[in-house]
């Protein structure tokens, strides 16, 4: 297995099967200080560097209460305005990083560009963790699920996923990258225009992942072990800022997950969803015992733990 330590975190695809079961059990033996709520020493003498050019309250939050829950120093900036590549100079990736890289001991980077964190990545001489890149990828929201999945259903292999939403998004590409490391079976519903990209399509067969697409959850709740939700109604990945303006769109029943739905569902059946939400899983939800979506959210804080641990070198 190659080692974490040094290591960029950019992609889900080619993370093979027995780094995330590393990543894992590192998840295990940090879980219960998290749990606890107490902080070690265990990276007291490093710094995290945030570097948000999209807006994000799990993520970010989450990886720097990470960094404060093993000890460490947290700098960086969640309004690139603020910075000079948001102002008049629009200064580049290599010009920030370089700059980045000497302010800290790893940089976590959230941007509306596809492939910045590989491009910042190029020019630091310390590990870069991609934290949702454009419509590209979230590795660490989907180690997250992964993690999650794993404790509540006890296994990943042999397990039936129902993927529901817009497959561009960046959690649907890691996730589905992370299937392939698995015998899993997916499903995927989807509104036409936000369906899996046909080379995206090719590259899942290439992986030889078990897929169908369907229309309607109703066609496909009762196979699910985990249910994986998004939005489809949502903003742009591809922008830094996005305001809500005029009316928003509601979720058409076909990928709504609701209480009533649920009775038609498997009794030990779970849901995932990274967050935020708008209609497509009311409330009422919550209220039911397949709702995993808050210990996924406390797990964002274990797995972002473990990958700090890892890429800083502090435990191999
Ligand atoms: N799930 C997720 O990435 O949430 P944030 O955008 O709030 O970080």
């Amino acid at each position: 297995m190659r080692s974490f330590s040094g290591r960029d975190i950019l992609s889900l695809k080619g993370f093979e099967r027995e780094e995330y079961f590393r990543v894992f059990e590192v998840c295990d033996r940090l879980a219960p200080c998290a749990r606890d709520r107490r902080n070690s020493d265990l990276l007291k003498d490093k710094i995290l560097v945030t570097a948000f050019y999209q807006p994000s309250t799990r993520t970010r939050l989450a990886t720097e209460s990470a960094m404060h829950r093993l000890g460490g120093h947290v700098n960086g900036f969640y309004d690139a305005k603020m910075t000079r590549a948001g102002d008049f100079y629009q200064e580049s990736i290599k010009d920030t990083v370089h700059m980045l890289e000497y302010y800290g001991d790893v940089i976590a980077m959230r941007h509306f560009q596809q492939g910045a964190p590989a491009e910042a990545a190029r020019w630091a001489s310390v590990p870069i963790i991609n934290c949702g890149d454009g419509w590209g990828e979230h590795p660490t929201q989907v180690l997250t699920d992964m993690y999650t999945i794993l404790k509540e259903k006890g296994r990943l292999d042999g397990l039936h996923f129902l993927l529901i939403g817009d497959m561009r998004m960046r959690t649907m590409h890691s996730v589905s990258y992370a299937m392939t490391q698995f015998d899993i079976e997916a499903t995927y519903i989807s509104p036409p225009e936000m369906s899996l990209k046909e080379e995206f399509k090719k590259e899942l067969h290439e992986l030889n992942l078990r897929y169908r697409e369907v229309e309607h959850v109703e066609q496909a709740i009762a196979d699910a072990d985990v249910i994986y939700m998004e939005p489809v109604v949502q903003a742009d990945y591809t922008k830094g800022r996005d305001e809500r303006k005029g009316e928003v769109g509601l979720t058409p029943a076909n990928y709504k997950v609701t209480r009533e739905l649920m009775r038609k569902a498997k009794p030990d059946s779970i849901i995932l969803h990274s967050l935020p939400r708008m209609d497509e899983l009311p409330e009422e939800v919550d209220y039911t015992r397949h709702a995993r979506y808050w210990t996924e959210a406390f797990n964002g804080v274990v797995m972002r733990m473990a990958l700090l641990a890892l890429v800083l070198g502090a435990m191999e």
